[in-house]
This record gives C-alpha cells, sequence and structure tokens, in this order.
C-alpha cells in the first residue's frame, strides 16, 4: 500500500468545522501515524483555551503561538496535520509547508460549516456572537484563495472522515504524480 515515494507528512487545511481534526485521527490511525492538531497544541503550550488565548491575549498573540506550532508540526515526519481554518491565510504559512508534505483542501459551503460549528458549542472565538453566518461569510471568502494552494481539494460535506480518509490514502499511493493536481 504504502510506496518508497510516498510524503512525510499529510496536511489537511480548510474552513472551521470543515472535518479537518475528525478527519486527520482517521486516517493517520489507519496509516499508523502521528496525528497533530493545531489549536490542541497551542492550548496545551499557552496552558489556556483557544478561546482563552483570544480573550485574554488577543488574536495577534493567537497567530504567533499558531507560527512557532506550525513551524514544529510541519517538520514532524509520519504525522497528520490539521491546521487551525486561519493559519492558511497568514503571511508566509504555505512557506513552510515543503514538497514532501501532502496538503489538501476539506472543503464545506458556508451553511454546513456554521451549521456543524454552531453544534460543536462555542469553542471558536471567532464564530462567538451576534452576525455568525456574516462574520463567516467575510472569513471564508477571505480564505479561498489560500486554502487552495493546497495540493488536492475533496469535497467534506457530501463524505465523511471515513471515506475523505480513503480518498488520501489513494492519493498517497499515488504519489508524486506531478498529473495528480486537484
Ligand atoms: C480559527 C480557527 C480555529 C482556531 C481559532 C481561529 C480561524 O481552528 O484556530 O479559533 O481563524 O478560522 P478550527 O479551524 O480547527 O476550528
Amino acid at each position: 500500500m504504502v510506496n518508497d515515494d510516498m510524503p512525510e507528512r499529510v496536511l489537511l487545511v480548510g474552513f472551521m468545522a470543515s472535518g479537518k481534526s475528525s478527519t486527520g485521527k482517521e486516517l493517520a490511525s489507519r496509516l499508523g501515524w502521528d496525528f497533530r492538531d493545531f489549536d490542541t497544541v497551542i492550548a496545551a503550550r499557552a496552558g489556556k483555551s483557544v478561546s482563552r488565548i483570544f480573550s485574554e491575549d488577543g488574536e495577534a498573540e493567537f497567530r504567533r503561538l499558531e507560527s512557532g506550532v506550525a513551524e514544529d508540526l510541519l517538520a514532524r515526519s509520519n504525522t497528520v496535520v490539521a491546521s487551525g481554518g486561519g493559519w492558511p491565510a497568514q503571511p508566509g504559512a504555505w512557506k513552510m509547508v515543503t514538497e514532501n508534505t501532502m496538503s489538501i483542501w476539506l472543503k464545506v459551503s458556508l451553511a454546513v460549516a456554521v451549521r456543524r460549528a454552531s453544534e460543536q458549542g462555542p469553542t471558536r472565538p471567532l464564530l462567538d456572537g451576534e452576525g455568525v453566518t456574516e462574520q463567516a461569510a467575510m472569513l471564508l471568502l477571505g480564505r479561498e484563495t489560500a486554502y487552495s494552494r493546497a495540493r488536492y481539494s475533496l469535497d467534506s460535506e457530501q463524505y465523511g472522515p471515513p471515506e475523505l480518509a480513503d480518498e488520501i490514502l489513494k492519493l498517497m499511493e499515488r504519489e508524486p504524480d506531478p498529473k495528480a493536481k486537484k
């Protein structure tokens, strides 16, 4: 199943609630790889939740911590990495993504992202409070170009984590095929 040219790591990007963590865990367990999630590592290093970092220290401090975590996680081998939804749009983010990293954009529509996020509870400071849909729409619009820099994109609305993991495994077997783009 695994060929010699397999990527060293997989990076999942996409909007909040696009299924990066659940798909990442599923894929890592199938590969026998580690799974790392930006937000979990950021919270562990800061000793407080992402929501508290935003409210007590501000978004700029969160982005600073996020960048350090990104650099460390994107140097790990045999690891599936789930980024935070805002990271791909930060300056310099994609410079950290090396050739041997297979990047995948999990695509989700605004409506589904907002519905899933509200079901998951108030863990996302950027989707808190009034006007959530308008807020999310602005963010999504501003980030799509950044997400589209990923090597592949998959529909995370129709397919759940098991199917997405299947698809990613197939793509990994095909790597590195320069024609196998998006
Ligand atoms: C953010 C997404 C969150 C988290 C933080 C900021 C964003 O991650 O990093 O709340 O800017 O979109 P998820 O995409 O895992 O929810």
